[in-house]
């Protein structure tokens, strides 16, 4: 058997022109979307990452403000920043690139920005609001992982989903969001003994570890769903991920592919949440 491909970049355009429609409506009625990036350092990374995120902006009528910052940027400076953004009416949505350097703490960072424009959904606030089932923003790349379930149709409710990787960022929102659509959870992290007894149980296997090629073949069971969160490029410039995708798309039933999977969801769904936070705010201005 060989997977069927997930492919992100098809799926992102199309609803990149569901956003840009949205976006058009949004400056014809005077609040035109906007979504402040910060940069501290220099990452390579992180600086395709951001510039990334700036064009999709750009290209589908999202006005970008890209802040860049030295390595040497303090705390007080950064939360200034976020301080004067937060207040700032024709901002809607602030997004922090982590990590940050060492002298900054990330927990404070996020904590400073203003709930309804954390667009990554970082925040204790928002993290309690989509644990308790009432998200008011989703985190980016586990709801664009839902969309790429949808696109497939697959049926959610009552599969097994193991997820393999347990951070804040991508494996413990997506157990909610699955766990909230009526999957069964399994979360390994990195000292699950036996990983392969796990991962071999589920229907939907998601890998989120940042270990190249942790997921093999013979981990997955015939005709899973298997997602590849992981992303790393190495100093040759090759790009790694946590599935071995020759071995394991000829076990999997559906796969993504690294690039042109997760990736573009991504950011398509920060798009997203910049857009649903322009449209509250004008909702609310047209109730004054
Ligand atoms: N660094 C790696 N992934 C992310 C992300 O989704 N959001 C932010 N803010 N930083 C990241």
């Amino acid at each position: 058997m060989t997977a069927q491909i997930i492919n992100g970049n098809d799926l992102a355009r199309e609803i990149r022109k569901d956003i840009a429609e949205r976006a058009a409506k949004l400056t014809a009625a005077g609040e035109t979307p906007g979504l402040a990036v910060i940069l501290v350092g220099d990452s390579p990374a992180s600086m395709v990452y951001v510039l990334n995120k700036e064009r999709a902006c750009k290209a589908n009528g999202i006005r970008s403000i890209l802040e860049k910052y030295d390595a040497s940027f303090t705390e007080e400076q950064l939360l200034e920043r976020i301080r004067v953004l937060n207040a700032d009416p024709t901002v809607h949505g602030i997004l922090v690139q982590l990590p940050l350097p060492d002298h900054i703490d990330p927990r404070k960072v996020i904590e400073a920005i203003d709930p309804a424009k954390d667009m990554d959904c970082f925040s204790v606030f928002n993290t309690g609001m989509l644990m308790t089932g009432q998200p008011r923003i989703k985190p980016c790349t586990p709801h664009g992982v839902m969309k790429m379930l949808e696109s497939i149709n697959y049926p959610i409710r009552g599969a097994h989903a193991v997820i393999v990787g347990a951070s804040n960022i991508v494996g413990k929102p997506m157990s909610m969001l699955l766990l909230q659509a009526g999957a069964t959870i399994t979360i390994c992290n990195s000292k699950t003994r036996d990983l392969g007894h796990h991962t071999r149980l589920a229907d939907i296997l998601i890998a989120a570890t940042g270990q190249r090629n942790i997921i093999k073949a013979d981990m997955v069971k015939p005709g899973a769903v298997v997602i590849d969160v992981g992303v790393e490029r190495d100093e040759n410039g090759k790009l790694w991920s946590d599935v071995d995708f020759p071995n394991v798309k000829e076990v999997a039933g559906y796969i993504t592919p690294v690039p042109g999977g997760v990736g573009p969801m991504t950011i398509t769904m920060l798009l997203e949440n910049a857009i649903e936070a322009a449209e509250k705010k004008l909702q609310s201005r047209q109730k004054q």
